[in-house]
């Protein structure tokens, strides 16, 4: 008889159960139900982001992909994405907390790459307190309606919502402003509360997006301070749909490289009867996961969480025996292809092709006369006029914040914080 140790990382089945029930210990579940998001430690194995990985750079490096479209306007269907979670533990995760009988698969994956200099002044690589508290301002709940894409986001009158989003983490992010995930700890249960008065919640159906209680509403409604979810290759971060989050500036010398997926619990109802939108999980954050079903299918839960890791076959030979995504999945992830990036709901002081034209549109209605500063100095200014105002701070004028530079040598995070 052979007795072996199950390294960690290893991807056979038995492992691969073990790890799931080892994850969904009462303290995480009640952390992930307390804060609306939680980090499951070395989840992924080495090999499958390894495999992830490979394919990701083999993008980068042919251009078959452009950086631009890897930041989050990418979802392959490629087996070394889709396996972070078909092979990992996170269908049977998700199965004993989301409940549904069948295991849970994704047919596509977003890339989510973010590059030093993303977010932060001019692609500067820097990034203050106050340039991070200016991006938490412009969080964002996915599904929105916008008027990003004309004739694709502007999906005014519906919220394409499901239940939880799943990051994999490809690359150790050890310290905050590495174009991590942030998120607000308590957010989903803070918007669920919003959403229930008065007309909050028709009014993001009608206006999407702007709706939100963001920009300096954030700091009313949200208690506490944004979490930044820094963690290690293989890690994985769940939030609930409704829990509130952004993407950090990326200050850091690498790449912050991740996966992300987005699920529905089987069976969950998008469309009452009369046809509308079923508003409720946008109410009750946890309206559509395992505990909140009702008490005869409760016990049909316990079966199922033991069914679970029978239901999840992974053979030998690495074939995957999976069923087909369904119909809902699939019309998620088109509509979250054709979403585009989640940039847009960055501070448009930061968004890269604000850089010249829409700072430099505000810059010249503030500027009345003329003035011999090069581009490049004129650009600054218009960054920092740009934050001020995103902040609230609408009584700063263009001398103001020149002298400002001036005394900061030209950086714009030091001239930024002059004003606080
Ligand atoms: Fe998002």
């Amino acid at each position: 008889m052979f007795l072996f140790k199950r390294s960690p990382g290893a991807d056979d089945a038995a492992y691969v159960r073990q790890q799931a029930y080892d994850f969904c210990t009462q303290d995480t579940v009640a952390t992930f139900r307390k804060d609306g998001f939680v980090r499951l430690k070395n989840c992924v194995s080495e090999k499958l982001c390894d495999d992830a990985l490979r394919e990701i750079n083999r993008r980068l490096g042919s251009n078959e992909t452009s950086v631009d479209e890897m930041k989050a306007r990418t979802f392959p269907k490629h087996k070394a994405i889709t396996n972070l979670f078909n092979k990992s533990a996170i269908p049977i995760v998700l199965q004993k907390m989301l409940g549904g009988k069948k295991p849970y698969r994704q047919g596509g994956g977003q890339l989510a790459l973010r590059f030093p200099g993303d977010f932060t002044p001019n692609q500067s690589a820097k990034a203050s307190e106050q340039v991070f508290r200016n991006t938490a301002q412009y969080w964002h709940i996915d599904g929105c309606p916008n008027d990003f894409i004309p004739g694709i986001t502007d999906h005014y009158g519906k919220i394409h919502n499901f239940d939880c989003l799943v990051g994999v983490l490809l690359s150790d992010v050890d310290a905050p402003l590495s174009g991590e995930l942030c998120t607000f700890p308590g957010s989903h249960h803070e918007l669920a509360e919003y959403f229930s008065k008065g007309d909050n919640l028709e009014r993001v159906y009608q206006f999407g997006n702007q709706a939100l209680p963001t920009g300096k509403a954030t700091w009313k409604i949200f208690k506490r301070k944004p979490c930044h979810c820094t963690g290690k290759k293989g890690d994985v971060f769940l939030a609930n749909y409704l829990t509130a989050h952004f993407v950090a500036p990326n200050a850091s010398p690498s790449i912050r490289y991740a996966v992300y997926f987005r699920v529905t619990r089987h069976g969950a109802q998008r469309v009452l009867p009369n046809g509308k939108h079923n508003p409720a999980p946008l109410l009750d954050p946890w309206v559509n996961w395992a505990e909140h079903k009702p008490r005869g299918e409760q016990e049909g839960k316990a079966k199922g969480n033991n069914g679970a890791a029978a239901n999840y076959v992974n053979n030998s030979d690495g074939a995957d025996v999976f069923p087909p995504p369904s119909e809902e999945e699939l019309e998620l992830m088109k509509l979250y292809e054709q979403l585009a990036n989640n940039d847009h709901t960055a501070p448009p002081s930061l968004q890269k092709k604000n850089a010249k034209d829409k700072n430099g549109e505000l810059l010249r209605k503030m500027s009345s006369g003329s003035h011999d500063l090069p581009e490049e100095k004129e650009t600054k200014v218009a960054v920092v006029i740009s934050m001020l105002h995103e902040m609230g701070l609408n009584d700063k004028t263009y001398d103001d914040v020149v002298k400002a530079l001036k005394r900061n040598n030209w950086e714009e995070n030091n001239a930024l914080g002059s004003f606080f």
